[in-house]
Protein backbone atom coordinates (compact mmCIF):
# COMPACT_ATOMS: atom_id res chain seq x y z
CA UNK A 1 0.00 0.00 0.00
CA UNK A 2 1.49 3.91 -0.91
CA UNK A 3 -1.45 5.09 -0.38
CA UNK A 4 -4.98 4.81 1.37
CA UNK A 5 -7.45 3.20 -0.60
CA UNK A 6 -9.85 5.71 -2.23
CA UNK A 7 -12.68 3.88 -1.11
CA UNK A 8 -12.18 1.76 2.46
CA UNK A 9 -12.50 -2.08 1.93
CA UNK A 10 -15.07 -4.61 3.50
CA UNK A 11 -13.71 -6.40 6.27
CA UNK A 12 -13.11 -9.57 4.78
CA UNK A 13 -11.53 -8.25 2.02
CA UNK A 14 -8.91 -6.53 4.02
CA UNK A 15 -8.65 -9.78 6.38
CA UNK A 16 -8.01 -12.16 3.16
CA UNK A 17 -5.54 -9.39 2.45
CA UNK A 18 -3.46 -10.24 5.65
CA UNK A 19 -3.67 -13.40 5.66
CA UNK A 20 -1.94 -13.17 1.89
CA UNK A 21 0.65 -11.40 3.86
CA UNK A 22 1.32 -13.62 6.39
CA UNK A 23 1.65 -16.21 4.05
CA UNK A 24 5.22 -15.79 3.95
CA UNK A 25 6.11 -15.32 7.89
CA UNK A 26 7.37 -17.52 9.98
CA UNK A 27 4.17 -19.69 11.23
CA UNK A 28 4.58 -20.34 14.74
CA UNK A 29 1.39 -22.40 14.32
CA UNK A 30 2.98 -24.74 12.21
CA UNK A 31 4.06 -27.41 15.10
CA UNK A 32 7.42 -27.95 12.38
CA UNK A 33 7.86 -24.88 12.49
CA UNK A 34 8.74 -24.52 16.43
CA UNK A 35 10.74 -27.75 15.93
CA UNK A 36 13.10 -26.65 13.55
CA UNK A 37 13.12 -22.70 14.11
CA UNK A 38 16.21 -21.72 16.91
CA UNK A 39 15.37 -18.03 16.75
CA UNK A 40 11.85 -15.84 17.43
CA UNK A 41 10.46 -19.01 18.93
CA UNK A 42 10.04 -19.56 22.89
CA UNK A 43 7.29 -21.07 22.04
CA UNK A 44 5.24 -23.60 24.53
CA UNK A 45 2.56 -25.18 21.96
CA UNK A 46 -0.81 -24.45 20.89
CA UNK A 47 -2.93 -24.14 23.93
CA UNK A 48 -0.75 -22.00 25.97
CA UNK A 49 -0.59 -19.62 22.66
CA UNK A 50 -4.22 -19.73 22.51
CA UNK A 51 -4.68 -18.82 26.04
CA UNK A 52 -2.32 -15.79 25.16
CA UNK A 53 -4.17 -14.62 22.32
CA UNK A 54 -7.44 -14.90 23.37
CA UNK A 55 -6.29 -12.76 26.67
CA UNK A 56 -4.33 -10.47 24.43
CA UNK A 57 -7.35 -10.09 22.35
CA UNK A 58 -9.96 -9.47 25.01
CA UNK A 59 -7.76 -6.43 26.34
CA UNK A 60 -6.53 -5.23 23.38
CA UNK A 61 -8.17 -2.12 23.57
CA UNK A 62 -7.45 -1.23 27.56
CA UNK A 63 -4.62 0.56 28.48
CA UNK A 64 -2.05 0.01 31.22
CA UNK A 65 -1.80 4.09 31.51
CA UNK A 66 -5.01 4.60 33.19
CA UNK A 67 -4.87 2.22 36.37
CA UNK A 68 -8.21 4.29 37.25
CA UNK A 69 -10.14 3.78 34.25
CA UNK A 70 -8.93 0.14 33.63
CA UNK A 71 -7.99 -0.97 37.17
CA UNK A 72 -8.39 -4.57 35.97
CA UNK A 73 -4.71 -3.94 33.93
CA UNK A 74 -2.96 -2.91 37.15
CA UNK A 75 -4.79 -5.85 39.24
CA UNK A 76 -3.06 -7.91 36.84
CA UNK A 77 0.28 -6.02 36.35
CA UNK A 78 0.49 -6.12 40.33
CA UNK A 79 -0.11 -9.48 40.83
CA UNK A 80 2.10 -10.55 38.04
CA UNK A 81 5.00 -8.35 39.78
CA UNK A 82 4.23 -10.03 43.03
CA UNK A 83 4.49 -13.85 41.39
CA UNK A 84 8.05 -12.62 39.80
CA UNK A 85 9.11 -11.30 42.61
CA UNK A 86 8.64 -14.47 44.28
CA UNK A 87 10.31 -16.71 41.44
CA UNK A 88 13.73 -14.14 41.90
CA UNK A 89 14.06 -13.47 45.73
CA UNK A 90 12.90 -10.24 45.84
CA UNK A 91 12.94 -9.01 49.40
CA UNK A 92 10.02 -7.21 51.39
CA UNK A 93 9.40 -4.01 50.09
CA UNK A 94 10.46 -4.29 46.40
CA UNK A 95 8.65 -2.55 43.60
CA UNK A 96 8.37 -3.58 39.63
CA UNK A 97 6.82 -2.22 36.76
CA UNK A 98 6.25 -4.21 33.04
CA UNK A 99 7.96 -2.68 30.27
CA UNK A 100 7.02 -3.32 26.78
CA UNK A 101 9.95 -5.38 26.07
CA UNK A 102 13.27 -6.53 27.37
CA UNK A 103 15.21 -3.51 25.69
CA UNK A 104 12.88 -1.13 27.46
CA UNK A 105 13.15 -2.68 30.34
CA UNK A 106 16.94 -2.42 30.30
CA UNK A 107 16.80 1.71 28.97
CA UNK A 108 14.71 2.30 32.01
CA UNK A 109 17.07 0.57 34.47
CA UNK A 110 20.09 2.15 33.07
CA UNK A 111 18.25 5.77 33.75
CA UNK A 112 17.29 4.85 37.26
CA UNK A 113 21.09 3.92 37.69
CA UNK A 114 21.91 6.82 36.17
CA UNK A 115 19.65 9.69 38.17
CA UNK A 116 20.54 7.64 41.33
CA UNK A 117 24.43 7.79 40.78
CA UNK A 118 23.38 11.94 40.16
CA UNK A 119 21.26 12.22 43.15
CA UNK A 120 22.34 9.62 45.78
CA UNK A 121 26.19 9.41 45.21
CA UNK A 122 26.80 12.95 43.68
CA UNK A 123 28.12 12.07 40.28
CA UNK A 124 27.93 14.72 37.87
CA UNK A 125 29.01 14.66 33.73
CA UNK A 126 28.22 11.47 31.51
CA UNK A 127 28.28 8.48 33.36
CA UNK A 128 29.09 4.81 32.54
CA UNK A 129 28.01 1.36 32.38
CA UNK A 130 29.95 -1.21 33.07
CA UNK A 131 29.77 -4.50 31.24
CA UNK A 132 31.24 -7.76 30.07
CA UNK A 133 31.74 -7.39 26.47
CA UNK A 134 28.93 -10.31 26.29
CA UNK A 135 26.27 -8.07 27.37
CA UNK A 136 23.02 -7.44 25.40
CA UNK A 137 23.17 -5.23 22.60
CA UNK A 138 20.30 -3.33 24.12
CA UNK A 139 22.76 -1.58 26.93
CA UNK A 140 24.59 0.07 23.96
CA UNK A 141 20.98 1.51 22.97
CA UNK A 142 20.68 2.92 26.82
CA UNK A 143 24.11 4.26 26.68
CA UNK A 144 22.74 5.70 23.34
CA UNK A 145 19.85 6.96 24.54
CA UNK A 146 21.10 8.28 27.81
CA UNK A 147 24.05 10.32 26.68
CA UNK A 148 26.31 7.45 28.85
CA UNK A 149 29.35 5.63 28.16
CA UNK A 150 29.32 1.48 27.34
CA UNK A 151 32.68 0.94 29.04
CA UNK A 152 32.53 -3.20 27.60
CA UNK A 153 35.38 -5.36 29.76
CA UNK A 154 37.00 -8.32 28.45
CA UNK A 155 35.54 -11.79 29.71
CA UNK A 156 37.54 -14.79 31.34
CA UNK A 157 38.46 -17.20 28.17
CA UNK A 158 35.06 -19.11 29.06
CA UNK A 159 33.45 -15.99 27.94
CA UNK A 160 32.02 -15.06 31.29
CA UNK A 161 32.37 -11.61 33.16
CA UNK A 162 35.63 -11.45 34.76
CA UNK A 163 34.95 -9.87 38.20
CA UNK A 164 38.70 -8.79 38.44
CA UNK A 165 38.27 -6.84 35.71
CA UNK A 166 35.76 -5.19 35.86
CA UNK A 167 36.74 -4.26 38.98
CA UNK A 168 39.66 -2.51 37.31
CA UNK A 169 37.29 -0.70 34.81
CA UNK A 170 35.52 0.95 37.95
CA UNK A 171 36.27 4.29 37.50
CA UNK A 172 34.61 7.85 39.21
CA UNK A 173 32.06 7.76 36.65
CA UNK A 174 30.68 4.11 37.03
CA UNK A 175 27.07 4.93 37.59
CA UNK A 176 25.88 0.79 36.76
CA UNK A 177 27.46 -2.96 36.45
CA UNK A 178 25.87 -5.15 34.33
CA UNK A 179 25.59 -8.96 34.34
CA UNK A 180 23.72 -11.74 31.92
CA UNK A 181 21.55 -14.57 33.47
CA UNK A 182 22.29 -15.90 30.77
CA UNK A 183 24.43 -14.08 28.07
CA UNK A 184 21.91 -13.74 24.80
CA UNK A 185 24.81 -14.90 22.23
CA UNK A 186 26.25 -17.57 24.37
CA UNK A 187 24.04 -18.76 27.50
CA UNK A 188 26.87 -17.91 30.34
CA UNK A 189 25.90 -17.30 33.74
CA UNK A 190 28.16 -14.32 34.71
CA UNK A 191 29.03 -14.57 38.81
CA UNK A 192 26.54 -12.03 40.21
CA UNK A 193 27.56 -12.95 43.29
CA UNK A 194 31.18 -11.53 42.84
CA UNK A 195 29.44 -8.32 41.00
CA UNK A 196 27.42 -7.61 43.43
CA UNK A 197 30.02 -7.30 46.15
CA UNK A 198 31.91 -4.95 43.72
CA UNK A 199 28.72 -2.95 43.33
CA UNK A 200 27.59 -3.05 46.78
CA UNK A 201 30.98 -2.03 48.30
CA UNK A 202 30.81 1.48 46.04
CA UNK A 203 27.13 2.02 46.29
CA UNK A 204 26.80 1.03 42.39
CA UNK A 205 23.67 0.36 40.83
CA UNK A 206 24.05 -3.40 39.72
CA UNK A 207 21.25 -5.17 37.28
CA UNK A 208 21.28 -8.18 36.41
CA UNK A 209 19.72 -8.59 32.56
CA UNK A 210 18.02 -11.69 33.10
CA UNK A 211 15.24 -11.58 30.18
CA UNK A 212 16.17 -14.74 29.19
CA UNK A 213 16.66 -16.74 31.96
CA UNK A 214 14.56 -14.98 34.34
CA UNK A 215 11.49 -17.18 34.09
CA UNK A 216 13.83 -21.11 33.26
CA UNK A 217 16.14 -20.55 35.72
CA UNK A 218 13.69 -21.14 39.06
CA UNK A 219 12.01 -24.01 37.53
CA UNK A 220 15.44 -25.17 36.29
CA UNK A 221 16.28 -25.49 40.00
CA UNK A 222 13.01 -27.20 41.09
CA UNK A 223 14.19 -29.27 38.53
CA UNK A 224 17.43 -30.59 39.82
CA UNK A 225 19.99 -28.49 37.74
CA UNK A 226 22.63 -26.24 39.10
CA UNK A 227 22.81 -22.43 38.10
CA UNK A 228 24.52 -19.71 39.42
CA UNK A 229 22.77 -17.13 41.68
CA UNK A 230 21.27 -14.19 40.24
CA UNK A 231 18.45 -12.38 41.13
CA UNK A 232 17.71 -10.04 43.99
CA UNK A 233 18.17 -12.48 46.56
CA UNK A 234 21.87 -11.75 45.59
CA UNK A 235 23.62 -9.04 47.82
CA UNK A 236 24.23 -6.48 45.86
CA UNK A 237 22.12 -6.59 43.24
CA UNK A 238 19.58 -3.66 42.60
CA UNK A 239 17.34 -4.59 39.78
CA UNK A 240 16.29 -7.31 37.42
CA UNK A 241 14.57 -8.25 34.00
CA UNK A 242 13.06 -11.05 33.04
CA UNK A 243 11.00 -11.18 29.62
CA UNK A 244 8.14 -13.11 29.92
CA UNK A 245 7.71 -13.01 25.82
CA UNK A 246 10.22 -15.66 26.16
CA UNK A 247 10.43 -18.15 29.00
CA UNK A 248 7.39 -16.86 30.23
CA UNK A 249 6.22 -18.10 26.48
CA UNK A 250 3.48 -15.32 26.71
CA UNK A 251 2.65 -13.17 23.41
CA UNK A 252 5.35 -10.09 22.80
CA UNK A 253 6.38 -8.30 24.27
CA UNK A 254 6.23 -7.53 27.95
CA UNK A 255 9.30 -7.82 30.66
CA UNK A 256 9.33 -7.63 34.36
CA UNK A 257 11.97 -4.84 35.94
CA UNK A 258 12.13 -5.24 39.40
CA UNK A 259 14.07 -3.35 41.91
CA UNK A 260 15.35 -3.73 45.35
CA UNK A 261 13.32 -1.07 47.19
CA UNK A 262 10.80 1.98 47.14
CA UNK A 263 13.85 4.49 47.26
CA UNK A 264 15.82 3.27 44.30
CA UNK A 265 12.50 1.94 42.65
CA UNK A 266 11.67 6.27 42.19
CA UNK A 267 14.52 6.48 40.12
CA UNK A 268 12.75 4.66 37.23
CA UNK A 269 9.93 6.60 37.04
CA UNK A 270 9.44 10.06 34.76
CA UNK A 271 7.19 12.74 36.59
CA UNK A 272 6.78 15.98 35.05
CA UNK A 273 5.32 17.37 37.87
CA UNK A 274 4.54 20.57 36.63
CA UNK A 275 1.10 20.78 38.57
CA UNK A 276 -1.04 20.73 35.45
CA UNK A 277 -0.87 17.95 32.81
CA UNK A 278 -0.53 14.70 35.39
CA UNK A 279 2.06 13.32 33.29
CA UNK A 280 3.76 10.86 35.34
CA UNK A 281 4.49 7.62 33.58
CA UNK A 282 6.45 4.11 34.91
CA UNK A 283 8.02 3.03 31.29
CA UNK A 284 9.16 5.27 28.26
CA UNK A 285 5.46 4.43 26.28
CA UNK A 286 3.14 6.33 28.15
CA UNK A 287 0.13 4.97 26.33
CA UNK A 288 0.64 1.61 26.28
CA UNK A 289 -2.23 -1.35 25.06
CA UNK A 290 -2.89 -3.81 28.31
CA UNK A 291 -3.01 -6.71 25.52
CA UNK A 292 0.39 -8.42 26.51
CA UNK A 293 -0.19 -7.54 30.48
CA UNK A 294 -3.49 -9.52 30.08
CA UNK A 295 -2.05 -12.22 28.32
CA UNK A 296 1.43 -12.79 30.16
CA UNK A 297 -1.01 -12.91 33.22
CA UNK A 298 -3.53 -15.21 31.64
CA UNK A 299 -0.59 -18.01 30.21
CA UNK A 300 0.88 -17.72 33.82
CA UNK A 301 -2.01 -18.75 35.34
CA UNK A 302 -2.84 -21.58 33.01
CA UNK A 303 0.56 -22.75 33.05
CA UNK A 304 1.36 -22.46 36.85
CA UNK A 305 4.36 -24.15 38.29
CA UNK A 306 3.76 -27.59 37.57
CA UNK A 307 3.54 -26.16 33.67
CA UNK A 308 6.57 -24.39 33.86
CA UNK A 309 8.51 -27.10 35.51
CA UNK A 310 7.85 -29.01 32.76
CA UNK A 311 8.75 -26.95 29.99
CA UNK A 312 12.04 -26.29 31.71
CA UNK A 313 12.89 -29.90 31.97
CA UNK A 314 12.25 -30.20 27.89
CA UNK A 315 14.50 -27.58 27.55
CA UNK A 316 17.11 -28.10 29.46
CA UNK A 317 17.16 -31.46 28.67
CA UNK A 318 17.31 -30.49 24.81
CA UNK A 319 19.80 -28.33 25.29
CA UNK A 320 22.43 -31.17 27.02
CA UNK A 321 21.88 -33.27 24.65
CA UNK A 322 22.83 -30.25 21.88
CA UNK A 323 25.64 -29.72 23.79
CA UNK A 324 27.12 -32.97 24.27
CA UNK A 325 26.04 -33.73 20.56
CA UNK A 326 27.94 -30.59 19.20
CA UNK A 327 30.84 -31.61 20.66
CA UNK A 328 31.06 -34.91 19.54
CA UNK A 329 31.19 -33.67 16.10
CA UNK A 330 34.65 -33.12 14.64
CA UNK A 331 35.23 -29.84 13.74
CA UNK A 332 32.84 -27.85 15.83
CA UNK A 333 33.27 -25.78 18.47
CA UNK A 334 30.68 -24.53 21.47
CA UNK A 335 31.98 -21.74 22.83
CA UNK A 336 32.33 -21.64 26.54
CA UNK A 337 30.11 -23.42 28.87
CA UNK A 338 26.62 -22.75 28.25
CA UNK A 339 24.02 -23.73 30.53
CA UNK A 340 19.96 -24.12 30.00
CA UNK A 341 18.97 -22.58 26.84
CA UNK A 342 21.39 -21.28 24.53
CA UNK A 343 24.56 -21.72 22.83
CA UNK A 344 26.62 -21.31 20.04
CA UNK A 345 29.21 -23.17 18.02
CA UNK A 346 31.97 -22.27 15.79
CA UNK A 347 34.85 -23.90 14.29
CA UNK A 348 38.64 -22.75 13.07
CA UNK A 349 38.57 -25.73 10.26
CA UNK A 350 35.66 -25.44 8.34
CA UNK A 351 33.47 -22.29 6.98
CA UNK A 352 30.87 -22.35 9.60
CA UNK A 353 28.37 -19.89 7.26
CA UNK A 354 28.05 -22.85 4.92
CA UNK A 355 27.47 -24.65 7.82
CA UNK A 356 24.60 -22.67 8.60
CA UNK A 357 23.56 -22.68 4.89
CA UNK A 358 23.57 -26.77 5.13
CA UNK A 359 21.31 -26.70 7.91
CA UNK A 360 18.74 -24.13 6.31
CA UNK A 361 18.61 -26.43 2.89
CA UNK A 362 17.48 -29.25 5.05
CA UNK A 363 14.59 -27.02 6.64
CA UNK A 364 16.68 -25.44 9.75
CA UNK A 365 16.05 -21.94 10.81
CA UNK A 366 19.03 -21.62 12.87
CA UNK A 367 20.29 -18.05 13.84
CA UNK A 368 24.17 -17.09 12.43
CA UNK A 369 25.97 -14.50 13.59
CA UNK A 370 29.45 -13.19 14.08
CA UNK A 371 32.80 -12.21 13.94
CA UNK A 372 34.40 -14.94 14.12
CA UNK A 373 30.83 -16.18 12.46
CA UNK A 374 29.13 -18.90 14.81
CA UNK A 375 25.72 -20.41 15.36
CA UNK A 376 23.57 -19.55 17.24
CA UNK A 377 20.75 -21.97 18.69
CA UNK A 378 17.87 -20.47 21.43
CA UNK A 379 16.04 -23.48 22.64
CA UNK A 380 12.25 -24.31 23.21
CA UNK A 381 10.25 -27.04 24.49
CA UNK A 382 9.54 -28.45 21.28
CA UNK A 383 13.05 -29.12 20.85
CA UNK A 384 13.16 -31.93 22.81
CA UNK A 385 11.44 -33.83 20.31
CA UNK A 386 13.73 -32.64 17.26
CA UNK A 387 17.06 -32.59 18.41
CA UNK A 388 18.33 -36.13 17.64
CA UNK A 389 17.02 -35.22 13.78
CA UNK A 390 19.00 -31.83 14.21
CA UNK A 391 22.22 -33.50 15.19
CA UNK A 392 22.16 -36.41 12.07
CA UNK A 393 21.57 -33.62 9.84
CA UNK A 394 24.25 -31.22 11.61
CA UNK A 395 27.00 -34.41 10.78
CA UNK A 396 25.79 -34.76 7.29
CA UNK A 397 25.91 -31.09 6.73
CA UNK A 398 29.73 -30.85 8.55
CA UNK A 399 30.91 -33.69 6.09
CA UNK A 400 29.37 -31.63 2.81
CA UNK A 401 31.33 -28.72 3.90
CA UNK A 402 34.69 -30.70 4.14
CA UNK A 403 33.97 -32.53 1.14
CA UNK A 404 33.45 -29.50 -0.63
CA UNK A 405 29.83 -30.48 -1.37
CA UNK A 406 27.96 -27.73 0.38
CA UNK A 407 29.26 -24.15 0.55
CA UNK A 408 27.43 -20.48 2.07
CA UNK A 409 24.34 -19.23 0.66
CA UNK A 410 23.20 -15.40 0.54
CA UNK A 411 21.94 -14.97 3.88
CA UNK A 412 23.81 -12.54 6.07
CA UNK A 413 24.61 -13.67 9.58
CA UNK A 414 22.32 -10.83 11.77
CA UNK A 415 20.46 -10.12 15.01
C1 LIG B 1 19.76 -11.00 27.56
C2 LIG B 1 18.83 -10.10 26.79
N1 LIG B 1 18.62 -8.84 27.20
C3 LIG B 1 17.79 -8.00 26.56
C4 LIG B 1 17.10 -8.40 25.44
C5 LIG B 1 16.19 -7.44 24.72
O1 LIG B 1 14.87 -7.88 24.74
P1 LIG B 1 13.79 -7.42 23.65
O2 LIG B 1 14.17 -8.09 22.37
O3 LIG B 1 12.50 -7.87 24.23
O4 LIG B 1 13.87 -5.93 23.54
C6 LIG B 1 17.28 -9.71 24.96
C7 LIG B 1 16.61 -10.18 23.75
O5 LIG B 1 16.82 -11.26 23.26
C8 LIG B 1 18.16 -10.58 25.66
O6 LIG B 1 18.37 -11.84 25.26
Amino acid sequence: MSALPPIGLDPQAVLAELDDLRGGDADRRQEDWTKRAFMHAFDAGETVRAVGAEAHARFLDTSGLGGAVYPSIARMEAELIAAVGTLLGAPDGFRGRIAPGGSEAVVLAARAARNHARVVRGLAGPLEILAPETVHPSFAKAADLLGMTLVKVATTDSLAADPSAMTEAVSARTALVVASAPTYWHGIWDDAAALGRLAAKRDIWFHVDACMGGFLAPFARRAGTTVLDFDLSVPGVTSVTADFHKYGYAPKAATALLIRDVERDRFADFDLADGRSGYATPTIAATRSGGPIAAAWAVMRHLGEDGYLRLARQVIGAHGELVKGISGINGLEIWGAPRLCILSFGSTEIDIAAVAAGLRARGWHPNAYGEPAAIHLRLSPAHAESVPAFLVDLEAVVDDVRAGRQAPDEARAGY
